[in-house]
């Protein structure tokens, strides 16, 4: 694995070796290059999360970030992705982290470059680097994926990470449900799981993992009110007293407070949604060596345990 784009290029065995290796730091180990080596991050779209925890991961792996700031960019001046890129790796960066509104963005720069590419977001199509660290949480918790029931629910079709984590849950043996307003279901989901009422899939789910609405990828807010999505579609108080024992809720975050979950739920004992947070520094860092590694940049020690 060069370059990380989505998670229906990797396979299981893959998977499972970045889940191991994110673990790994989770629990203390450290790997650095033995040389120089470069990264730039490419936010084209708004982050916090994925932004900072990418950026946290490169400096805990000794790498030397490149400030790139698209707004303060040649982007201005029209040059195009590729072009951007080319310069980058022109330059000595060894592997760019580019988050870009365009789905599929990635599908005009295979095969053309060396620099390493990882998906950061790429508009309602991918987010691997979510997908993997909410795969890690889920592995922290119960250990496995096999038989476990997983309901995503929200605003599916503008989900990149309803779509990278149902391809990839399916594919590891977990029953996959999605849940929301029916009409922002996506078909093209249903090889992955169904669609299933919203107080039956909380019910009855292990993981209930809930989504943003994106207001952004709306061309126009046809949607009732907050208040009304959120007792139709939401995780109210009363809904959530009907979870299963050992249940957990999830979500990618930003978190809309009051609207797809209540305020007081954010943070209470079956959330996992900082812990995603904590996680995601771990799965980039993953990530990030196993890319370079894999992309001849750097040497292939194995990762030490703190001393
Ligand atoms: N979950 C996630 O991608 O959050 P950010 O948009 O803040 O990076």
């Amino acid at each position: 694995m060069k370059h990380l784009l989505t998670t229906n290029a990797l396979s299981l065995e893959e998977v499972r070796m970045i889940i191991e290796e994110a673990q790994a730091f989770a629990e203390g180990a450290t790997w650095q290059p033995e040389q120089q080596t470069f990264v730039a991050n490419l936010f084209f779209e708004p982050s916090t999360r994925t932004k900072c925890s990418f950026e946290v991961a490169e400096r805990k792996l000794g790498l030397n970030i490149i400030p790139f700031e698209v707004n303060a960019s040649s982007v201005l001046k029209g040059e195009t992705l590729y072009d951007t890129i080319r310069t980058l790796e022109s330059i000595g960066v060894d592997a760019v982290v580019i988050r870009h509104c365009e789905d599929n963005y990635f599908s005009e720069l295979e095969g053309k470059l060396k620099t390493s590419i990882i998906n950061a977001g790429d508009g309602c199509g991918h987010h691997p680097t979510q997908s993997l660290l909410d795969l890690l949480t889920i592995q922290q918790e119960f250990g496995h994926f096999y038989g476990l029931k997983v309901a995503i629910i929200g605003d599916i079709r503008h989900s990149r990470v309803a779509r990278s984590n149902a391809d990839v849950l399916h594919r590891l043996g977990a029953e996959v449900v999605f849940s929301g307003p029916e009409e922002w279901f996506d078909e093209s989901l249903l090889e992955s799981g169904k669609y299933e009422e919203i107080d039956q899939a909380i019910a009855t789910s292990d993981v209930v993992m809930l989504l943003r609405i994106q207001h952004e990828r709306h061309d126009q807010d046809g949607q009732d009110g907050k208040e009304a999505y959120h007792k139709k579609f939401g995780l109210t108080v009363e809904r959530e007293k009907t979870m299963k024992a050992g249940s957990i809720i999830m979500h990618p975050a930003p978190v809309n407070r009051d609207v797809e979950i209540a305020d007081e739920l954010v943070e209470c004992e079956r959330s996992r949604i900082f812990k995603q947070m904590e996680n995601g520094v771990f799965v980039r860092m993953a990530v990030l060596k196993r890319a370079l590694q894999e992309g001849g940049k750097v040497n292939v020690n194995h990762h030490q345990k703190w001393p």
